[in-house]
């Protein structure tokens, strides 16, 4: 995830005025290390996801409605597939169905036999990764940049309280790039 140092993580609904080339570099380092991204639907609608640079990365687009468009590249390139509930409607791409009403993310993102899966966002669906205490580790980027506007925080509250420890930072053309990982006691 991109922010501001204010925490807007959008303007006008999309997250590219936040960002630039070293930003966009760090995107494609972390999907260079990933099997899966795993994204929500909100999120992919919003920023019109398009088929990934490498073709053998899957996009797993998580959604209740199933209200995608499936003529675009990322479905019809082979790259999409859906993540949803076993009663959800019918989709013309591979989908993994786990839980009825809510999806079962822990179960889905087993089934997606992924070494590392790469969460994008938005808000809602991290809001429910944390909630499940199924995230590992954050990326977050804070962009130089401030534009006076009220938005949504990287994860929608209420979830529950997680403790994460500074992992690593750097900075690169006016961004500050850190990684903290999840502090977990026995
Ligand atoms: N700054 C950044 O790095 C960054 C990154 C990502 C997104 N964003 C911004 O975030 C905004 C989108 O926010 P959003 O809250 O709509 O994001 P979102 O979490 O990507 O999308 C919410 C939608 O995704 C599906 N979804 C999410 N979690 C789910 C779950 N646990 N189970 C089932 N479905 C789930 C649902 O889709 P259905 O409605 O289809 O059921 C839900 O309505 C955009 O403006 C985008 O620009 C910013």
């Amino acid at each position: 995830m991109i922010s501001t140092p204010d925490g807007v993580i959008d303007v006008d609904g999309r997250s590219r005025p936040l960002g630039g080339p070293a930003d966009q570099a760090r995107l494609v380092e972390l999907r260079a290390a990933a099997d899966v991204v795993l994204v929500g639907a909100g999120t992919v609608r919003a920023e019109n996801y398009g088929t990934p640079s490498r073709s053998d990365l899957r996009i797993a687009v998580v959604t209740r409605s199933c209200a995608l468009d499936f003529s675009t590249p990322l479905f019809t390139s082979g790259s999409g597939l859906v993540v949803t509930t076993v009663d959800a409607p019918d989709v013309p791409v591979e989908s993994v169905r786990e839980g009825t009403g809510q999806v079962d993310l822990e179960a889905a993102i087993a089934r997606l036999d992924a070494g590392l899966v790469h969460v994008e966002g938005g808000p809602q669906l991290n809001a429910t990764l944390l909630d499940a205490d199924l995230v590992d580790a954050i990326n977050l980027t804070i962009s130089p940049m401030l534009f006076g506007v009220n938005g949504p925080s990287w994860a929608t509250a209420p979830h529950a309280a997680r403790e994460f420890a500074l992992a690593w930072t750097e900075g690169r053309d006016g961004f500050l790039f850190a990684r903290w990982e999840r502090v977990r006691t026995a």
